[in-house]
This record gives structure tokens, sequence and C-alpha cells, in this order.
């Protein structure tokens, strides 16, 4: 049980899960993640922001007898996904007086979503005040960060603001605030990758706003309080903006070799050029598929460019490869250039699958090289030639970062 003060009467008494290894069946979580919920107690109204996951009802209902929380006076609903709307019904049974509040989206969507009575709702609008005494709550709408139903709640006394699924992270730790540690780091980075790329313009949008706002403290649903706020906002300047790194992400499968050794040709060639390159190897172990793929995603956040690296499977890509080509083709990274390379046994449809499977993927293709068999001396030239070739195209992009 965990009662964490973050402010003046104000706490947060949500779960952490650490054990879990992977969120959303498909994003590793090598730290865990929290349901974060905060209460706020004003001079005349009790709120809470948020549930949490159904798994850890137990903790939330521990954590609010353990405050001392005799009554709630609002639910405050921000998103209607599980993992934050999925213990609604617990916290209502134990409080029966606890209005529950929320967009009209989130009032659709709960009533979708979880059969709640969608007369139950009271809605909130973008801008709208809800006095809880002397701390006053303040609505604002951010729909597709990442569900269409995402509420951000400013508290306006106390400069806080309540960000929902917006800058989280899946980080469990014991302690209320974020570190500038650089595990922290990678956490938030991992969790904007699969959760907010693929929204990369609204989240531009609302990442300007929350920098105008000036918030004192950021909680978000996720991992732990930005004490400091220009930690992640600057951030996410950073990832939502149009620059990218001097970096090629290649990742790869290689069934009998043929393909690494392209890999390890192209990494040599590239990395001459000072570009910096990432390996990720999705079939060395039977658990590299769903950590390299979720890696991989990481690196499209700010890398120059993709290289798909497969063998020819039965006509088309390794599966483990058309697996990581999806995932890519649903965040939409912003990678300037892409190619694909590898190995095929005596015939390969390679090039029209992954075409297939990359379509939203805006980055300018390079030829390919594909090699029958072990590659030769023709097919490391047009290896080398696709080195120099990218490695000049990266090095002359005019917003390049750090
Ligand atoms: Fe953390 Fe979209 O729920």
């Amino acid at each position: 049980m965990t009662v964490l003060p973050i402010g003046d009467r104000i706490f947060e008494v949500g779960a952490s899960h650490p054990e879990r290894q992977l969120f959303d069946c498909l994003m590793p979580t090598p730290h865990g993640t929290t349901y974060n919920a905060y209460l706020i107690e004003g001079s005349e109204k009790t709120a809470l922001i948020d549930a949490v996951d159904p798994l850890k009802t137990d903790v939330l209902m521990n954590n609010l007898k353990e405050a001392g929380v005799e009554k709630i006076d609002y639910l405050i609903s921000l998103h209607t996904e599980q993992d934050h709307s999925g213990s609604n019904a617990a916290v209502l049974n134990r409080f029966p007086m606890a209005q529950v509040v929320g967009s009209e989206k989130v009032r659709e969507m709960l009533a979708t979503h979880l059969n709640f009575d969608p007369d139950k709702v009271r809605v909130v609008k973008e801008g709208e005040r809800l006095s809880l005494g002397d701390k006053t709550l303040q609505f604002t709408l951010i729909p597709f960060a990442h569900w269409p139903d995402n509420t951000m709640v400013w508290l306006e006394e106390d400069r806080i603001l309540f960000s929902s699924d917006l800058f989280g992270s899946h980080y469990a730790t014991p302690k209320a605030f974020a570190t500038s540690s650089a595990e922290q780091r990678v956490a938030a980075k991992a969790y904007y990758a699969e959760i907010m790329m693929p929204f990369r313009q609204q989240i531009t949008r609302y990442t300007a706003r929350v920098r105008q706002l000036n918030p004192r403290l950021i909680a978000p649903a996720h991992g732990p309080v930005w004490y400091n706020p220009d930690l992640i906002l600057s951030r996410y300047e950073k990832w939502t903006g149009d620059g990218v790194k001097k970096l090629v992400t290649i990742p790869y499968v290689s069934m009998h070799d043929s393909t690494r050794l392209m890999v390890e040709r192209l990494a040599v060639k590239l990395s001459a050029q000072g570009l910096s390159i990432i390996c990720r190897d999705l079939g060395q172990q039977p658990d590299s598929l769903s950590l390299e793929t979720g890696h991989f995603i990481m690196d499209l956040v700010d890398a120059a460019a993709v290289i798909l690296a497969t063998p020819t499977v039965l006509g088309g890509p390794h599966p483990n490869m058309a697996y990581a080509a999806l995932i890519a083709n649903a965040v939409r990274p912003k990678a300037r250039f892409m190619a694909l390379i590898g190995s095929f046994g005596w015939a390969t449809q390679v090039e029209k699958v992954m075409e297939s499977l990359t379509g939203n993927i805006k980055a300018e293709r390079l030829p390919s090289v594909l090699a029958k068999g072990l590659p030769t001396e023709d097919d490391w030239s047009r290896l080398d030639a696709l080195a120099a070739d990218l490695g000049a195209r990266i090095r002359g992009l005019p917003n390049l970062i750090e």
C-alpha cells in the first residue's frame, strides 16, 4: 500500500505493477508500470482523478483506506481505457455518492466499453471549471493522445497538470517523482514511441500548449510525476519535431547468415561515414521478437533511416520481419529514408510484400539489395553503393539533431 503526497492535500493513490513485463500484449515493460490515481482534497469537495487497472483494484481501495478517505464527491475519468477506468465500479461501490465526471467522449466510451450508464456521467466541456472549494480543476480535451477521449485537468491553485496518458512512462518506482536517470528517460521514450508517436501532429500541439501553461508539476497516468516538467517537455519537443538523428536502425532476421553478413557490411560502411547504427536481431532468442521489435520501435522516434533486412521465406519476408514492419507502419515514424536488403533462395516477392506492409511510412525508398544465396561481388558493390548514397543523403539533411 502506498499513498504518495505530491502537494498540499494531493496524493497519488494508484497502483504499482512492477512485475508487468508486457503492455498491450505488445510493448516490453522491463520496469513494469503504474496506474496512477490522484486524490485531491479541497476545502469542500474531494476528487479522485482516474481509477486503476482491474488487476490492481484492491491496491487502490486499500490506498484510499490508508489515506483515510471517507467520501469522494467526484470520480474524474480522464480516459476510458481499462487500465484507468476498469476499477471505476469498485470505487463507486465503496463511495456510492461519488459523481462520475468526464468529457462527452468519455461518457460515450464508458457506456460502450464498460457498460456504464451514460446518464450518470456529469459532462464537462473544454475549458470548464469544477470547484472543490479552495481548489479548482479546469478541463482540456486532448483527443488522440492516444484515444479520442483523453482529457487533461489543470489544478489552478497548485499549478499541477494531470495529463492522462500524455507524458507517461511504463516505470514502476516506489517514489512519486521522476529523476533525470537514463533508465527513466528511455522508459518515457519507449512509451512515446508506441503510444504517442502515431499521433505526432496532435502531440506537438498539446506539448506546446502545456509549455505555455508552465506547470509546476506534470502528473501523468503512468510512471513518475515530473517534478521538473522541462525534463519531459524538452524531450517531447525533440521527439515530435521534424529533426532526426544521424541514426540508421536495422532490424534484421537471418536464418543462414547471408542476410547477417549484408547487415554487418552495411553497418560498417555507414558507420565509417560518421553515422550511428543500431542493428536489432529479431530472431536470435525466443523472446527476441518482442524485445527487439520494442527497441526498434523506440529507435524510430528519431532515426533518419530504416533498413529492413530479411531473408525470403515462402516467397515473402520472414514472419518476424513482417511483424516488425507492421508495427513500424502503424506508429508512422518520421524516418526520411528506407531500404530493403536480404537474401533469397530461388525466387522472391519480398519487395512487393514489404511495400504493402509499410505504406504509411513516408520515407523515400532507396534501391533494394537482394542477394541470391550468399552475396556475390556484385551484391557487395550494390550494398556499398547503398551505404554511400544513404550516408550522403543523411549528412545532407537540413534538420539533424544530436
Ligand atoms: Fe494508460 Fe490509454 O491507457
